[in-house]
């Protein structure tokens, strides 16, 4: 189901998150420190029984938002006044099954801080369900939510003011919306369509402008541009192919691997940044 991150639906959607207080530190306490560390290692078993007999509005988005489970379409309605279920279902984050809400992806606060200037705060950052929500196999355009990769090239991105920011392979947008924190403007791409609507989705969310979403392969979508710095999370775990793969086929994850065989991603990431580098540009990128 596609993504469709209309701004004033979003709008109404942060202001009920908010009004539930659907932030990071609350959902810890609401499932629990051994909840959370299970969430951690991809297990929702001991959050759904921390959070079971209870019917409150942020127990409701912890369940369907943050674990991707099934809730009584009255109980979203109550739980998002202002967005309700239909306002899920038109941004493509939910379809409804009678009367059972069915949430299409995940929404997760992330903390962030930054230098003394910058603050702290926290996103809500929109991703597909996860293999634990699925209860099984991810589909191919699978889009990733914030991983340990992700948090450590945030956390390394540079804390100082600068122009122009190249996130390539953006995903859920995480590192342009830290790079926004400290550039003018922020370009994000991604070869996956749907990466490039989550990104939209969650920088509307979290009402971050200055950043714009384009979709194309590697550096072919800023071709010609100059950029102050460039960060990349490029897909550098690699599904193996062919002979190395011992002949098990396995399908072709855009996150993972973007139909690229060996380190020729990383590889091109490496060799073609300088071209779209202004001088004295700096990139980041994990490999
Ligand atoms: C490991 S995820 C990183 C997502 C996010 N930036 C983060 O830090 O969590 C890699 C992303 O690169 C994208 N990608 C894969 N091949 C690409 C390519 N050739 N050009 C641009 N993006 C690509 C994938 O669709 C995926 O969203």
């Amino acid at each position: 189901m596609p993504l469709h991150p209309d701004p004033t639906i979003c709008a109404a959607l942060a202001s009920d998150l908010t009004a539930a207080g659907f932030t990071a530190e609350a959902l810890r306490n609401a499932w629990g420190p051994v909840g959370d560390a299970a969430i951690g290692r991809g297990l929702r078993g001991p959050a759904i029984r921390a959070l079971a007999g209870r019917d409150d509005a942020l127990a409701t988005l912890a369940r369907m938002l943050g674990l991707g489970m099934p809730q009584p379409v009255t109980a979203v309605d109550a739980a998002l006044p202002r967005t309700g279920v239909a306002g899920l279902v038109l941004l493509g984050l939910a379809a409804i099954d009678g009367d059972t809400a069915r949430p299409i992806a995940l929404i997760r606060p992330q903390e962030w801080s930054g230098e003394a200037d910058a603050g702290a705060g926290e996103w809500w950052i929109a991703s597909d369900l996860d293999e634990a929500a699925l209860e099984g196999a991810l589909p191919t355009d699978h889009v990733l939510g914030v991983g340990g990769a992700s948090l450590t090239l945030a956390g390394l991105q540079l804390p100082a003011p600068t122009g122009r920011v190249l996130d390539l392979g953006t995903g859920c947008g995480i590192q342009a919306l830290r790079a926004r924190l400290y550039a003018d403007e922020v370009v994000a791409t991604d070869i996956s369509t749907r990466a490039l609507g989550f990104a939209s989705l969650t920088a509307a969310l979290n009402g971050v402008d200055g950043l714009e979403v384009r979709h194309g392969s590697l550096f072919e979508p800023v071709a010609g541009e100059r950029f102050d710095r460039v960060v990349s999370n490029p897909p550098f775990v690699i599904t193996p192919r062919g002979a190395t793969a011992g002949g098990i086929s396995v399908p072709a994850y855009e996150y993972r691997d973007g139909g690229a065989v060996g380190d020729d991603l990383v590889r091109q990431v490496v060799t073609g940044v300088a071209g779209v580098l202004a001088d004295g540009g700096i990139a980041q990128f994990l490999g």
